[in-house]
């Protein structure tokens, strides 16, 4: 209960922000090359063969929308009802079912599992990365996979990369470190700060490819 007042006001925060959101290279994927990089990226990163994906905390929807373009079924959620809103406009333009949902991504509450999580830029916001990890592992399948895109700001804010490796729960191995600081054309220009993204798969996973 104490926790509501604060995640009230943050969704607040994040409703009014959506109208702009996607100004920014990398939120709105509007320049091709900037979008083809993060398209790059993500098939590298995602299974070769069709998986469910979770996107969590989705905002717009713009990697929602660039990971079903690769012919994955996607589910994103979001706690803000106006970027879902905004999510399901920008899928609907591109003619693509994707399932959206406003929900909390701290517990994400579903009756099935799913082969891959991706949540770009919402963990470091969130109040116990450790649990919210431990929690979201649970909804992963026998082939699952986490894919943390996360950074930590000239702002102070984020999380550092070993801060993460360090929460990943005893489930989840094989963890790659991928530095994307230097990969300008993800950002539609040069960054300082630190930004990377966290590939770790699942135990079943690895038993499964022994
Ligand atoms: C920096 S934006 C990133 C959006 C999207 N992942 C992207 O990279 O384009 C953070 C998003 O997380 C959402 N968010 C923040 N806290 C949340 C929570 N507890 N549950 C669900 N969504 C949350 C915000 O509404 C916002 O859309």
């Amino acid at each position: 209960m104490d926790n509501e007042p604060k995640t009230s006001e943050a969704r607040q925060y994040w409703d009014n922000a959506a109208i702009n959101f996607d100004a920014e290279p990398d939120h709105g994927l509007k320049n091709d090359a900037v979008r083809m990089a993060w398209r790059n990226r993500l098939m590298a990163w995602l299974p070769s063969t069709k998986a469910s994906v979770l996107d969590l905390g989705c905002g717009t929807g713009s990697l929602s929308v660039l990971i079903a373009q690769l012919e994955h079924d996607v589910t994103g959620i979001d706690f803000s009802p106006v970027m879902i809103a905004h999510a399901q406009a920008k899928a609907a333009a591109h003619q693509l079912q994707i399932q959206f949902k406003i929900m909390d991504a701290a517990v994400p509450q579903f009756d099935q599992q799913f082969d891959v999580i991706v949540c770009r830029h919402l963990l470091w916001a969130l109040a116990s990365p450790k649990q919210v990890l431990k929690h979201w592992a649970t909804l992963l399948t026998s082939i699952g996979r986490l894919i943390l895109i996360e950074g930590y700001w000239h702002t102070g804010g984020g999380l550092h990369a070993q801060e993460i490796m360090a929460a990943l729960p005893t489930c989840m191995h094989n963890h790659k470190l991928y530095e994307l600081s230097s990969q300008s054309a993800l950002w539609g220009g040069e960054v300082l700060d630190e930004r990377y993204a966290i590939v770790s798969m699942h135990e079943k996973y690895i038993r499964q490819n022994k």
